[in-house]
This record gives C-alpha cells, structure tokens and sequence, in this order.
C-alpha cells in the first residue's frame, strides 16, 4: 500500500515549536492511531467527549523557553518575553507561562483577573487596549500593573488617578511605527491608519504633554506592528525606528527604558507556511535594537516581546467527531462534524487553513478521497476545510485539526446555543482537565424572562 507523503512525517524541530504543524509529542502508536502527549486521542475521547481542545504541555515549555534562551543568549540587556494571553487565556495558560518566567498581556479586566487568578506577578502583566473602561484603568493603577497608554483618553484619566492617590505612575506609550505588515507582504507607509496608539507624527507633543502632569513617568515605549508573520525586514525595521523614538523622547527629558516590539511571529498551519524560528526572529529584534544603541551610544533598554500564536498555536489540536455526510455528485462531498465555527471562527472569519488527519488513520493510507469538512452551524461559509485529502471515513471517527491552541479557545462562541468544548492538558500519559465542557443548560443561566412575560397559571 503506498503511503501517503504525510505532513506527520516530517522531522520535529524541538527547539521553535512554530516551525511545526503538529505538537512535539505527536505519535502514531503500534495500532496505528494517532496520540499526543503519550496520550491515546481515541481514548481521551471516550472519556471527554468531542469536541475536545487539547494542550500539549511539553510544545508549550517549549515554546516559552526557545523566547527566553534566545533572549538571553542575544541580547545582553534585562530581557522580558510577555505572553500575550488574548491567544488562549486561561488561569492554565497563565499558570504555566509564568511558571517558566514569562510576563503576560492582558486587554481586558477578564484577561487581567485570569491572569492574577493564574499566579502572575503584577508586576509581570502589561494592560493594553484601545478602550479601556474607567474600572478596568483603576484595578490596574490600584494592583500596580502597568498600563500602556493608548491615546489621549487613556492618558487623561492615569493623570486623574495619579492626582488622586497622589503617586508616581510609570507609563508605557503604544505607537504606530508606520510598518504594516499582511500575513505575506510588508509595506513602510507614510500612514498610520490603526486604531491602536498614537500617531508618530503626534509624539512631540504627547512628550511634552506628559511633562506637563505631575505624577505620570514616561518608563516604556510599545508597537505591536501585526500577527502570522514570516519575514525578519520588518522587526528589523522596528528596532531602528524605536530607537529614534526613545532619542527624540530624550530631548524632552524622558528617560524611556523599556522597549516592547509587541510580537506576530508566525507559524506553519499547513505545508506552504514557511515562518522563520523563534530564535531568529528574536535575534533580528535584539540585533537590530542593539545596533541601533550603539549608534547613538545609548544604555540598552529592557527588550520584551509580546508573542501570542507562536507560543500556544502548534500545541493546540481540536479534535471533532464525524457525524453526516452528502455527496454531490461530480461537485463534493460534505462530510459534518460535531463543531465548527463556534469553536473555531478562524477559517469563516479569516479564510485560513489547517492542516488535519484522521485519528484512526493518520496517514491516510487505503483509499484515499476529497471531501469538504463542514460544521454544524446554520451558516453555509460554516466549513473548516473547503477541500482535504483523507482516507474513506465514516461516521463516528474521528478527526484531528492541527494549529488550533491560538485564537480559536479564546475567540470561540456560543453561535446557535452550541456549548464550548472542555479543554485537556497532555503530558507524559496524562491527561488533565482545563477547561470543563458547557453544557446547553450553562447557557441559559443569563437568560432572564421579564416577570410579565411568565404567564400566571
Ligand atoms: N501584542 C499586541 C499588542 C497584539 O495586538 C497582539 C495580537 C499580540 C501582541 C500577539 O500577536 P501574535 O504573536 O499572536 O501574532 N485573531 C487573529 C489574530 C489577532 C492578533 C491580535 N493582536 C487571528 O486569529 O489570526
């Protein structure tokens, strides 16, 4: 029988995680059946349900520890890799990023309180975010995280606070370097149409504005200039252009030492993604800021990086159930599993693609057919695959969707009341819950009927 040249088949890179499609711990065990972490998918089924999320935890350290050591081995200065936890937030994900010395970003007062619930130093969590809420401002300022100021709004109310308890509080100003960057292509642009941070042009005056509050210290200067993608040039860039920025901040007497590149490191979804490895991407940055220090004869600044997709992505699967098909003759055939675009809105939002296999029969081997993996939501664009290669399968197997640890948890929905998937963590033939299933009933607890809608008798 003549094997399918299969992406499983490919050598592991163990230290850049991003650079495979499939968690480090994937095997194909002696009956042939796929397994992650030591663990029997079919098994973890049985047990949990599908669909099911599942972490691998060795990918994950893996991951965390290829931006810690290349930060340490590159740059010389006080380094800090920052989760950034809108990826897959979790009281899991913050436990364990800062088990292995990671900071973590947080957008949200939902982010902020998993990642204190997950036991992240304060002083290791960052808050970002165009619109932040007066409440979400002054938990920040009251637990001493550190707020990125956004805009003018943002900026305003830290100096009210600040005025009010009467305390210095150390700011980080986000701003759009003019680099835009698609997942493939890479403009410098004289505009900077984002709704995120402030104007370069418009930093004169935000710098002599700061200097005019009493309490609020310019620590930290951020730009974040996009996600998934492959090419160094544009991190190159960045570090250059912060470094100016901190030089004409110095002219009004800031003396900015953090310096955030954000993250956007991608990874491989499928065959023809190509993503440079953890530890490049971070040699360009350190390269690049540590260069343009020498230039103009500056201290090093603290580097962080805010990596989200290349730290939990590849140790992400989702595995789902098989339930109808229909063939359209001479056109495709519709094969259904039991989740979709609630649990995944990526390839309905986004158009992108995964790469998947069967559990049973990972290789595909036998014959081999193309089908069209649909969800199970009303929504015809509800399909996560327009076209894949798989051997003959049947209701009731099971498939496995690789890539799936980034965006896809935390931007899951409950689109036509379809419960979210528990969530498993593997590691050395142990699987362990978490995230718990919803059930239909967890989604009714919000519901509220109006008194004089509940008929009387
Ligand atoms: N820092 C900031 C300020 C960000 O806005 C983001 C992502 C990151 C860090 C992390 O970027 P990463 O390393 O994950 O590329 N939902 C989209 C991705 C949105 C990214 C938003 N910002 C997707 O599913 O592809």
């Amino acid at each position: 029988m003549e094997e399918k040249k299969s992406f499983l088949k490919q050598k592991i890179d163990l230290s850049s995680p991003n650079k495979n499609i499939v968690p480090i711990t994937t095997a194909i065990g002696n009956d042939g059946k796929l397994s992650v972490g030591g663990c029997s998918i079919e098994e973890l089924v049985k047990k949990y349900d599908s669909p099911l999320y599942i972490l691998d935890e060795t990918t994950l350290r893996n991951s965390c520890r290829a931006y810690k050591q290349a930060l340490e081995k590159y740059y010389p200065g006080k380094s800090l890799p920052i989760y950034a936890s809108k990826a897959n937030s979790s009281i899991f994900m913050s436990n364990l990023v800062s088990s292995e010395g990671l900071g973590l970003d947080a957008v949200s007062e939902g982010e902020l309180l998993t990642a204190l619930k997950g036991g992240v130093p304060n002083e290791k969590i960052v808050f970002h975010g165009n619109n932040k809420s007066d409440k979400e401002i002054e938990f920040a300022v009251k637990n001493n995280i550190q707020v990125i100021v956004d805009n003018d709004y943002d900026l305003e109310r830290l100096e009210e606070l600040s005025n009010e308890f009467d305390r210095d509080i150390d700011i980080m100003i986000r701003f759009t370097p003019g680099i835009e960057c698609h997942t493939h292509e890479y403009i410098r642009t004289g505009s900077f149409d984002s709704k995120f941070g402030f104007g370069i042009e418009y930093l004169n005056i935000l710098f002599a504005r700061i200097n005019e509050t009493k309490h609020l210290k310019l620590k930290g200067l951020h730009a974040h200039i996009g996600s998934q993608i492959f090419e160094l040039e544009p991190h190159n860039d960045l570090g250059g252009i912060m470094i100016n920025v901190i030089l004409e901040a110095k002219k009004f007497g800031h003396n900015i030492q953090q310096l955030n590149v954000g993250g956007g490191l991608g990874i491989k979804y499928t065959e023809n993604d190509t993503p440079p490895s953890i530890d490049e991407w971070v040699k360009t940055i350190s390269r690049s800021v540590m260069e343009a220090c020498k230039k103009h004869n500056l201290d090093l600044p603290i580097l962080m990086c805010e990596p989200g997709r290349s730290i939990v992505s590849t140790a992400g699967i989702t595995i789902y159930k098989i339930g109808a098909f229909k063939e359209i003759p001479g056109i495709r055939t519709y094969l259904s599993v039991d989740g979709g675009m609630s649990d995944n809105p990526r390839p309905i939002t986004y158009q992108s693609n995964y790469s998947a296999c069967l559990v049973s029969n990972p290789f595909n081997l036998d014959s081999k057919k193309k089908y069209t993996i649909a969800g199970k939501h009303c929504e015809s664009g509800d399909v996560l695959f327009k076209e894949i290669e798989l051997a003959d399968c049947k209701t009731g197997d099971l498939i496995c969707v690789f890539g799936t640890g980034a965006y896809n948890n935390s931007m899951s929905s409950n689109y036509n009341r379809i419960p979210r998937p528990a969530a498993l963590l593997v590691c050395d033939g142990e699987a362990e819950l978490i995230q718990k299933r919803e059930s239909p009933f967890d989604l009714l607890k919000y519901d509220v009927l109006p008194d004089r809608f509940i008929k009387q008798n």
